[in-house]
């Protein structure tokens, strides 16, 4: 029997939920997509002028689908969407587990769990369950018990479709993706997937898997490219010992077609709200199965990026020291285009630089300072304030320090800047985004990340 998808539900309106289903309202008009989510406030966003995840285009994108074809409602008013569905998504939030077996790795399916109860008790007819959020492989194994354990005479079937797009380039990446991924077991659900996908994306571009190839793929392709990160910041320490250059060896390695040019710039270490948990998931998972030198494998990535972290915090504040008691801090979210600061590593950096005494400037274009500066247990203080620009954070500064690569970042007017700050000012650029020649002309003494 052919199955067709004319109405869909999203539980979970994050920063996948938000922009997947507006995507997908945009290039279906014909289908009628509707997200829930538990959280009213962020649903009223949502419906509001200004949406709680910043992504560039997606404004736009929300604009031509909301009211139209796409809709955000309060899960307790979602009930009749729910049961019009012929496919429910999940994407809600899959943290590592805090408390229980394998706290400190596994991922928390608590959130999963309580969606798949929640489809169980409402769902009517056959509905197509989707795994949006990133999965421990065979997690759909535990979405099927709860669907067929609590089913009031409904029938599901359950695919894996995994996202990949990555934050800053959200819109983009839905819009023209490297590949979608459907796993499955029934094909006639998968081909029903499919349909929805093919009305903007290359036939090609749609992979079908089983449930457990498409699971675990999303696991390693993000700790592929976490893997990536932390190898080319262990040669950026290697780069600043030896006085070669970390931009110039990424050239190299990354002119080599088999392993190609993203994904090889060396930072303060990766932040976000996936790579470290996920990461962690595959080393539990790894333990689990008791193989112990993969789980040993992975867990080095992290290590890594907890080592570089710690030895950029350690070296800027060094580096400041030498100069300086008030530090601008330029850069707040995990990458630039983004309003998000889960895991950034700016908190950690700040953490170090706030225990060494300094007084702290922070600045980013999209971050909400209110709510970065609760991750302080300090709370606001005075050694912690906000810059509503990047001149006004260092104006009085006596260092400088980049954590995040904001393009604007590398247009600042260091001759102007350096009349405004104290006597032998530095720069710590955690990004390698600042002009380095222009602010060395100013008078400023600049440290970069992998660079003599
Ligand atoms: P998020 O925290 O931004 O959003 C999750 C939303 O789910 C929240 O608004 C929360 O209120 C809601 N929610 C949680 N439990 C609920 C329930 N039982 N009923 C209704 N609503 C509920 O998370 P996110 O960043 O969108 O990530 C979601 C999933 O997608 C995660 O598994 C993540 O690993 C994966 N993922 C994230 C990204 C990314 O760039 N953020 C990319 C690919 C995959
Ligand atoms: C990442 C993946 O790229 C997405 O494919 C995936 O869908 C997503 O995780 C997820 O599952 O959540 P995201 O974390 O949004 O996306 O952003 P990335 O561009 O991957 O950057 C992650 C971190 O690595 C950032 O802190 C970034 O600054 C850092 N990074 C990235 C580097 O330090 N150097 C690089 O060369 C690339």
């Amino acid at each position: 029997m052919k199955l067709a998808i004319q109405n869909i539900v999203c539980i979970g309106a994050g920063y996948v939920g938000g922009p997947t289903m507006a995507v997908i309202a945009d290039r279906c008009p014909s289908i009628q997509v509707t997200v829930i989510d538990r959280d009213p406030a962020r649903i009223a966003a949502w419906n509001s002028a200004t949406l709680p995840v910043f992504e560039p285009g997606l404004d736009a994108v929300v604009q031509r689908c909301r009211g139209r074809n796409l809709h955000f409602l309060p899960q307790d008013q979602g009930l009749a969407a729910l049961q019009a569905a012929d496919a429910i998504f999940i994407a809600v939030n899959t943290p590592t587990k805090l408390v229980g077996d394998g706290a400190g790795k596994a991922s928390d399916l608590s959130f999963v769990e309580a969606c798949a109860r929640y489809i169980a008790e409402n769902a009517a007819g056959h509905t197509i369950v989707i795994e949006k959020s990133t999965m421990p492989v065979r997690a759909a194994d535990t979405i099927k018990r709860i669907l067929k354990s609590n089913a009031q005479g409904a029938t599901f079937d359950i695919l894996s479709n995994p996202e990949f797009l990555a934050e800053g380039t959200a819109i983009r990446d839905l819009e023209k993706p490297d590949r979608v991924l459907i796993g499955g077991e029934r094909p006639e659900a998968i081909d029903a997937l499919a349909e929805v996908y093919a009305q903007w994306v290359e036939p090609a571009a749609i992979i079908r898997t089983n449930l457990w190839s498409a699971e675990l793929s999303k696991l390693a392709a993000n700790a592929f490219l976490a893997q990536r990160v932390s190898s080319i910041n262990a040669i950026s320490s290697l780069c600043e010992a030896t006085e070669a250059d970390v931009d110039q060896v990424a050239k190299v390695i990354g002119s080599d077609s088999r392993i190609g040019p993203k994904f090889l710039k060396a930072s303060v270490g990766f932040g976000g709200s996936c790579f470290k948990k996920d990461v962690l998931s595959l080393v539990y998972l790894c333990e689990f199965y008791g193989l112990d030198a993969p789980a040993a494998y992975w867990q080095a990535v992290l290590d890594m990026n907890e080592w570089q972290k710690r030895r950029v915090g350690l070296a800027a504040a060094k580096h400041a020291a030498a100069y300086a008691r008030r530090i601008a801090v330029l850069g707040l979210a995990f990458k630039k285009d983004t309003n998000d600061f889960r895991e950034t590593p700016a908190i950690d950096i700040c953490n170090y630089l706030l225990a060494a005494g300094f007084h702290l400037l922070l600045h980013d274009y999209r971050v909400d300072s209110a709510a970065f500066t609760r991750q302080f247990s300090s709370g606001p203080d005075a050694s912690l304030a906000f810059a509503k620009s990047p001149e006004e954070a260092i104006r009085g500064a006596d260092a400088v320090l980049v954590l995040t690569e904001w393009d604007a970042y590398g247009q600042l007017d260091w001759v102007a800047l350096r009349a405004t700050c104290g006597q032998a000012p530095a720069i710590f650029d955690g990004r390698n985004v600042v002009n380095r020649s222009a602010a060395e002309k100013a008078g400023f003494v600049v440290r970069c990340i992998g660079k003599a």
